[in-house]
């Protein structure tokens, strides 16, 4: 009862702004402002491009087909009117708690003790999903090296890679939620999926050592993540084939009897809508720049170039994307619950590129090679800044001894 008490009687104070721009330029309590648009742009560009095109277009694709393309555009807007009001709030409000502050500032302690665990949720189930993503390139990658067949995995074989020990290596890269029909028929359920554990702990590690380092860290990370998802896009438009566009939206098959119908005006519209709450994914990080106004130089100018900038530059590489996958591929290759289509979807661009024997030199599929380092490198930059969100999030609480 005290603590409700407490808490409601707390309902309605608010942080006064003069008090938190103080804090904010306070040498020992703040952050130090060394941060540029063009910094911004690179942070958002890095928390952006992941998981969200390198992995969930696949489930894009299979919700409605090419319909994957507008979706994207749809996303994008619904960020763009976000990202606005981010940009707005982060530069008139240029403390680190993001949303946290702002609501601490508007509506009050309770209010905003809500939002920021529901930032460090957003941030936390973000960095999760990210890391099931690196998983299924890793796994893709050590399959490569395996066979050249990308419908087939390391663990389902009847020539399994790792022999005897393929049960536990199975069960020890994959969750309980997870499971896997052998070649003769058995079923294998996972345990734990010790790589995500293994790369979100590598990931804490490097930013305890400081932000700095793992600034330059995320600037590399960017340039070859961005330079890779252009090889993926130049790659799916050397395989274009008008063909899978004569029949771009799902629908009952011989194959897949149970699928829904999709065709026509409003089911597609529906089904574009669907695939657009999916790829939605594909944009969050944008917000994480608005975290880093306390560090930032000239935050009214520089926050709206550096959140709507990212969120520009991550829409046209997306749609582009989106159009260069959906025109190398069809809808079809991505439905069901064979190990192909599980494959296709944890992995599109790899998986397609290695089908299609994208840049391959004497019968290697170096093309999906490099689309997995990439959509490795683009993973980890990701689970980096959200990860990094989160704690930023922590520290405006604790600042605020909540
Ligand atoms: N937007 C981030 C990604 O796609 C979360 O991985």
């Amino acid at each position: 009862m005290n603590f409700l008490n407490r808490a409601f009687s707390r309902f309605g104070y608010k942080k006064n702004i003069d008090r938190l721009l103080e804090e904010a330029r306070d040498e020992k309590k703040g952050l130090a402002k060394t941060l540029t648009a063009k910094d911004l742009i690179v942070l958002g560009v890095a928390g952006i491009i992941g998981a969200g095109i390198f992995v969930l277009i696949g489930q894009g694709i299979q919700e409605s087909g090419a319909g994957v393309i507008p979706a994207f555009v749809i996303a994008a807007l619904i960020c763009a009117v976000a990202g606005y009001a981010y940009a707005e709030l982060a530069s008139s409000i240029p403390a680190s708690g993001s949303a946290y502050a702002y609501i601490y500032t508007a509506l009050g302690e309770l209010p905003g003790w809500f939002v920021a665990w529901a930032l460090v949720l957003e941030y936390a189930v973000g960095a999760i999903a990210v890391s099931i993503g690196w998983r299924n390139n890793l796994l893709a990658l050590v399959n490569q090296f395996h066979d050249s067949d990308p419908t087939t995995d390391v663990f389902s074989n009847d020539n399994a890679w790792f022999g005897s020990a393929t049960e536990w290596a199975y069960r020890f890269t994959h969750s309980p939620f997870e499971h896997v029909t052998l070649d003769n028929g058995s079923v294998l359920d996972g345990l734990i999926n010790l790589p995500s554990v293994a790369i979100v702990a590598l990931v804490t590690l490097l930013l305890v050592r400081g932000t700095k380092e793992s600034a330059k860290f995320t600037f590399v990370l960017v340039l070859i993540k961005v330079s890779i998802l252009l090889l993926a896009i130049v790659g799916g438009f050397l395989a274009f084939d008008a063909a899978n566009f004569d029949d771009p939206f799902p629908h009952p098959t011989v194959d897949f009897p149970d699928i829904p119908d999709t065709r026509g005006f409003w089911p597609a519209t529906g089904a574009i809508i669907a695939s657009a709450a999916i790829m939605f994914f594909a944009y969050i990080g944008f917000d994480s720049v608005s975290t880093t106004a306390e560090e930032t130089k000239n935050p009214k100018k520089d926050m709206p170039r550096g959140i709507l900038g990212s969120l520009a530059i991550t829409t046209v590489l997306y749609v582009l994307a989106a159009l260069a996958l959906t025109s190398a591929s069809h809808w079809t290759q991505f439905v069901g619950d064979s190990v192909a289509a599980t494959n296709a979807r944890g992995e599109p661009f790899g998986y397609v590129f290695e089908q299609n024997g994208f840049l391959e030199v004497g019968g290697f599929a170096l093309g999906a090679l490099l689309i997995r380092i990439g959509a490795l490198v683009g993973t980890t930059s990701v689970l980096l800044v959200l990860i990094l969100g989160g704690v930023r999030v922590f520290f405006n609480m604790s600042r605020d001894g909540l």
